[in-house]
């Protein structure tokens, strides 16, 4: 699991972020999502705002986005919350970056069922591109997380990159996955095996087979 920790609040950061404010655009995203909790539960809307926070700031520096300080203290002052409570939150949930990512963000689960189907080879993958844990590569490009699991257990070993999951991995498609990246083609995300569409067992049903052409009645087998 890679560290959690705030970027150091430096004037050099200062300087950069604290002008910081929603463009028309995430305005107005922020404001319909503030819009749909009821009166006087307003900082319901804190994870969204952290969220178009961070897209925004993705945006301005051709990255996946970070929360400065200064950006957390803005969407703090945005729902007249302690910026306390901000933190608390952006700190908890992996899906706030706290220090600059790369341009793709790559996040390899390597949790049980990742690690039993391969997420080490995955991992070693990675670093044979030069990717390492916590870090982003010189070029601006990758940068590499360690996560837990990410809900696609049935078509393991998998890697979140950006907004989309890349499952069903092998060191060669994982590969094939990030070279089209680089290349800023548009890789299909979910499962990389062959014939799977989704998560539906590999190589056809194993059980229920009777179901696969009619809505067919077992009740008068069992
Ligand atoms: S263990 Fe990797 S997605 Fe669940």
């Amino acid at each position: 699991m890679a560290d959690r920790h705030l970027a150091a609040d430096t004037p050099e950061l200062r300087a950069r972020w604290d002008a910081f404010e929603f463009s028309p655009a995430w305005k107005a995203k922020a404001d319909k999502a503030i819009a749909q909790y009821p009166e006087g539960r307003q900082k319901s809307a804190v994870m969204a705002l952290l969220d178009y926070a961070q897209r925004q700031v993705g945006e301005e520096t051709n990255t996946q986005g970070w929360l400065p300080l200064p950006v957390m203290e803005y969407v703090a002052r945005y729902l007249d919350m302690p910026i306390i409570r901000v933190v608390e939150v952006a700190t908890f949930y992996f899906m706030y970056n706290l220090v600059p990512v790369g341009k793709f963000h790559v996040q390899v689960c390597g949790t049980t069922p990742c690690m039993l189907r391969g997420s080490d080879a995955i991992m070693s993958a990675c670093k044979a591109r030069g990717m390492s844990v916590g870090h982003t590569t010189d070029d601006g490009m990758w940068t590499l997380t360690e996560v837990e699991c990410m809900g696609n257990c049935a078509t393991a070993p998998m890697v979140q990159i950006n907004d989309d999951n890349y499952e069903d991995l092998t060191p060669e498609r994982l590969d094939a996955v990030l070279d089209a990246l680089a290349k800023g083609e548009t890789p299909k995300a979910g499962t990389q095996e062959p014939g799977r569409h989704t998560s539906e067992p590999s190589g056809g049903p194993s059980t229920l087979k009777d179901m696969v052409s009619e809505n067919h009645d077992y009740r008068g087998e069992w």
